[in-house]
């Protein structure tokens, strides 16, 4: 694997960034601007970036690893609008991302944290969809999928919580995702091989 520092277009460090981040001065240009966390080895952003070249796309992920596989892949396909970024997703959120900046969250296949006492670990849970809706323009979308169906449960009443200012609508396959697929994602891949069931669900900001 080459080094990572060979792709400085494509890695973003948080220690660099302002707080709350200008999007437009990350990407070095204005255009919508898409978020996936937990990208893992960066399959659904390596095609989807492809496909929508006009849409300014930050992978988060936290796992060392896949970070790396993620970046090198960006940068082997020379892949121009795609920022990869290695912290946790629920601090950036928090933290540094403005209101009203981002068209589109991605969360795929997230950790389950299956067990009933780590269920507070999972990322979507009130709080970080108090700051997913904040940072969402009016308009704005989040797409979700998920093998597991207790955290599905978790996550239709995460957003049921805030139904007055959402309308669900049709999840829209992504670029690389082939047949019988929703996401294309090497998870989905393994659990569509393993006969799991997969859910999914997408909701749009409601503009006022
Ligand atoms: C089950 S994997 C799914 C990866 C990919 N989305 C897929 O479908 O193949 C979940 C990924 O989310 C990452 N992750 C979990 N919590 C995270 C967090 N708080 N911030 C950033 N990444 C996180 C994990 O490291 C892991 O790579």
């Amino acid at each position: 694997m080459r080094l990572l520092k060979e792709y400085p277009g494509i890695v973003l460090d948080a220690k660099y960034l302002s707080e709350p981040v200008d999007f437009e001065q990350i990407f070095g240009r204005s255009g919508p601007v898409h978020i996936e966390v937990g990208s893992g080895k960066g399959t659904f952003l390596v095609s989807q970036a492809q496909a929508q070249p006009d849409v300014n796309f930050l992978g988060i992920e936290w796992a060392r690893k896949y970070y790396r596989h993620a970046v090198d892949r960006m940068g082997r396909w020379g892949i121009k609008n795609v920022k990869m970024m290695r912290t946790d997703a629920t601090d950036f959120l928090a933290r540094f991302i403005p209101e009203a900046s981002v068209d589109c969250w991605h969360i795929y296949y997230p950790d389950p944290w299956p067990k009933k006492r780590h269920n507070k670990r999972r990322f979507v849970n009130h709080a970080n969809f108090e700051h997913i809706l904040r940072t969402l323009k009016p308009g704005g979308i989040v797409k979700i999928a998920t093998d597991h169906k207790d955290y599905f449960e978790q996550v239709k009443e995460v957003i049921a919580a805030k139904a007055d200012q959402l309308e669900e609508i049709e999840f829209v396959p992504a670029a690389g995702a082939n047949e019988g697929e929703v996401v294309g994602t090497n998870f989905e891949r393994k659990y569509i091989k393993e006969k799991r069931n997969v859910f999914t669900i997408a909701i749009r900001l409601i503009s006022s």
